[in-house]
């Protein structure tokens, strides 16, 4: 258990660094999905009302140097919006004009660092940089749990200097998470899509330990449906990976594989060619989609689950024709959680398509994280929860 900010005492007038990730898309300047932000507003609020200078510092994309559009302007003015309270922003992230800025500052009032990652010391993890950001601060808070996986200055170097604890959102991700892995109520079951069975290795492999039923969908179902000695069509598969599929598959019956599959032609393609059991996809097409006897088998076994994490569409979601498998998933989902079971969802697809949905309110927990949700749940040790001090 790490300590957190309910842990500290005594915040009146103590310049608090706070690292958030507010890495969040944007359109033309814009911000597109605000998500990162507001999830991180009851570390802030709370850290106001004990009446802290609360600094925060973020990355914005991946710059190297100094990058106009990547400065976190457009951040500062949706965050005083949101938190109906002017947002001061200065140009840097370190030195005279910060201290200057943090030396002004009033009791509650809100100050955001610029893109930390302006400065290539950051990523490094560079001693000397990291002591430079904590010398305008009393107290280090990590709520940034999308970015946990990186040990960066600001995220892990940093806490060698300051007394560091998690923020709110950092301790509901490792707590929510944390509890379905090691204490899940069963049936425990675990769903993982996407593309790659490369990728997704590290989470199969730690959860097939843990979990009552591990459902695949994806494109990486076509590599284990070769290791079960089908022809694939022109679906994607990963050649050096079908005999860690045949392992896999060897390993015990909590794997479930979808019985029929969506054809078409192209993942561009504007219509779906039908549907067809795993042993006859024809040699000409691509599979793009689970198809609804797999739903139906899916939808059947999270009606019995207590505890549920998905990871990874089911299909090309973002193309409607190839839409559906992903969308029931998401439904049986939703009504799992009605029925009191615990639902996560975690890793950056999958919580693209449950606001796509529009049921990520319906879900116990949808992960601020994507490659943090992932590295989590293959049972690594993020850097950034590690760095944060012992209850
Ligand atoms: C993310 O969006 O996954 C995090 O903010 C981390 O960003 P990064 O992959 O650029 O380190």
């Amino acid at each position: 258990m790490k300590k957190t900010i309910k842990d500290l005492s005594d915040l009146k007038g103590k310049r608090v660094l706070v690292r958030v990730d507010f890495n969040v898309p944007l359109k033309e300047g814009r911000i597109t999905d605000d998500t990162r932000i507001r999830a991180a507003l009851p570390t802030i609020e709370h850290l106001r009302q004990k009446g802290a200078r609360v600094i925060l510092v973020s990355h914005l994309g991946r710059p190297k140097g100094v990058t106009e559009n990547l400065r976190l302007d457009p951040i500062a003015k949706r965050l005083s919006e949101l938190l109906k309270n002017e947002v001061k922003k200065v140009e840097d992230s370190v030195g005279a004009s910060v201290k200057a800025a943090v030396d002004s500052m009033k009791e509650g009032e809100v100050l955001l660092l610029e893109n930390i990652r302006f400065y290539p010391e950051e990523e490094k993890n560079d001693p000397e940089f990291a002591k430079k950001l904590a010398e305008n601060a009393d107290i280090f808070v990590n709520d940034a749990f999308g970015t946990a996986h990186r040990a960066h200055a600001s995220t892990a170097g940093v806490a060698k200097f300051l007394p560091a604890v998690a923020g709110f959102l950092m301790q509901k991700e490792i707590e929510t998470m944390g509890k379905a892995l090691e204490k899940p109520e069963r049936p425990f079951v675990a769903i993982i899509g996407g593309a790659k069975v490369s990728s997704k290795i590290g989470v199969i492999e730690n959860l097939l330990e843990k979990v009552d039923y591990l459902v695949l969908g994806g494109g990486m179902i076509f590599t284990f449906y070769r290791a079960q000695g089908y022809s694939t069509g022109k679906s994607l598969v990963e050649e050096d990976k079908i005999e860690l599929a045949k392992k896999l598959l060897a390993s015990g019956d909590k794997l479930v594989l979808p019985v029929d599959v969506v054809i078409g032609d192209s993942i561009e393609a504007d219509h779906a060619d039908g549907m067809v059991p795993p042993a006859n996809i024809p040699s000409d097409k691509i599979g793009l989609d689970i198809g609804p006897k797999s739903a139906a088998q899916i939808a059947e076994i999270l009606s019995k689950a207590k505890t549920v994490i998905w990871n990874g569409p089911m299909g090309v979601f973002e193309n409607p024709a190839f839409a559906a498998g992903t969308e029931e998933v998401a439904k049986a989902l939703a009504a799992a959680t009605a029925r009191g079971a615990v639902t996560i969802v975690g890793g950056g697809d999958s919580v693209a398509a449950v606001e796509k949905m529009k049921v990520a309110d319906k879900m116990t927990h949808v992960s601020t994280g994507g490659g943090a949700s992932l590295e989590f749940l293959e049972g690594l040790e993020l850097p950034g929860v590690a760095c944060l001090e012992d209850k």
